[in-house]
């Protein structure tokens, strides 16, 4: 009887916390369509409109989005339309649709072009990915198929690693570098794999993670942003940071970029190394997280507590560890999507939401540091990534 009682308790309480999760989620992406729609308002008043002009960042002081065209060097422009495919998903606004489509076909060239680096993940999946993943479209398909085999030329074999800027090589000298961002362009070599694409791909993206988790990391699970390899004995030469504080930081994004790789690898793979490991990491970063849930753009920088924050990192680890919750049935899963909420929750405060100022989802993310480029700033992936770990709260809540 006592068991009864309890199991009953608990699963009242669990009904009732999924309820109130379902209830702020719902506002947050009611907010966000309402972002959306003013954005899509704003560039349109423009004369010069056009689909191949993405939004990029809205700077310290702005309040208009300012747009770069899509391009291979532009990482950036397959997060609006990701966003608007996102929206689409939340609302179910045919027109928001119509928007996606358009801003998603302007980026077909790049299927058919050479990979200028490794963001042709990013680009295309966040475009194509969830297109494909929202209409099944089979033309969207074929698009990302080409695309995965073009991601692949960039795989040293010697090295066991995707060359994320083959700029680099020239410019810098340095043989060959892989940096932590490309885990997140594995997802497209898996998907293709899994859907008609060639089987190396997935022995390309499983190569890439175990020869990054062999290389990146510190003793203290951070990692390198950049990890520079020797062409010739396929040997790692050093770790360094290109957009971290130091070599030996902790950049909250590159961290951040660690977590939901790591995941999506195990959701690919079933590789149980791929989930201890990635506990690993996120167990780093929670231990050294401020108060407030959102981190400073390196957990490292000297000028902590008066560094600017990144709000981009904390939607990326959020939508990471609601997904890795999902693969732990234990205190542990739960804690993480505790975690997670209490991100969310707190970008969804006054602090971090951009509200009637701007038309931006979130303020406060911190691109480039050490470039001086995008400090304190609204950035569109901070907004793609807040977007996508909404929906994956509400559908953590439903899927139990
Ligand atoms: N280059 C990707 C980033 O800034 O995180």
């Amino acid at each position: 009887m006592k068991q009864i009682i309890l199991g009953l308790s608990l699963f009242i309480l669990c009904s009732f916390t999924n309820k109130t999760d379902n209830k702020f989620a719902d506002k947050a992406l009611r907010y966000c369509s309402n972002q959306t729609i003013r954005t899509l308002k704003e560039l349109k008043a423009d004369s010069v409109f056009d689909y191949t002009m993405m939004p990029r960042n809205i700077l310290n002081g702005q309040s208009k989005w300012n747009c770069r065209k899509a391009a291979k060097e532009e990482w950036t422009a397959g997060f609006w339309p990701g966003v608007l495919w996102y929206d689409y998903e939340a609302t179910g606004d045919k027109k928001i649709k119509a928007e996606a489509e358009k801003y998603t076909q302007s980026l077909e060239f790049l299927s058919k072009t050479s990979a200028y680096d490794h963001d042709l993940g990013f680009l295309m999946f966040c475009s194509y990915g969830n297109a494909y993943r929202l209409t099944g479209n089979p033309a969207y398909k074929k698009i990302l198929l080409n695309t995965a085999d073009t991601l692949a030329t960039l795989f040293n074999p010697k090295v066991g690693t995707i060359l994320s800027w083959p700029r680099a090589v020239k410019e810098r000298t340095w043989p060959h570098n892989t940096i932590i961002d490309n885990m997140m362009n594995l997802e497209l070599l898996f998907w293709a794999a899994r859907n008609g694409g060639n089987h190396k791909l997935y022995d390309i993206a499983v190569s890439h993670a175990n020869t990054t988790m062999k290389n990146h990391f510190k003793p203290d699970y951070s990692c390198y942003h950049v990890v520079i390899y020797d062409t010739i004995t396929g040997k790692k030469i050093k770790g360094i940071t290109h957009q971290g504080y130091a070599d030996n930081s902790m950049w909250a994004r590159g961290q951040g970029w660690a977590i939901y790789g790591y995941t999506m690898c195990y959701r690919e793979t079933k590789d149980p190394i791929y989930l201890e490991f990635v506990q690993c990491l996120a167990d780093a970063y929670l231990k050294r997280l401020s108060s407030d849930y959102v981190p400073y753009w390196d957990f490292d920088d000297p000028a902590i507590p008066n560094a600017p924050r990144d709000a981009s990192a904390s939607a990326v680890v959020a939508s990471g560890l609601l997904e890795l919750s999902t693969y732990l049935n234990n205190a542990k899963g739960e804690s993480y999507k505790h975690a997670a909420i209490k991100m969310l929750q707190s970008l969804s405060s006054s602090v971090y939401q951009s509200r009637k100022s701007k038309p931006s989802f979130l303020l406060h993310s911190t691109g480039n540091w050490p470039n001086h480029s995008e400090v304190d700033a609204s950035i569109i992936y901070a907004d793609y990534y807040y977007i996508e770990a909404m929906l994956r709260l509400k559908r953590l809540n439903s899927e139990k």
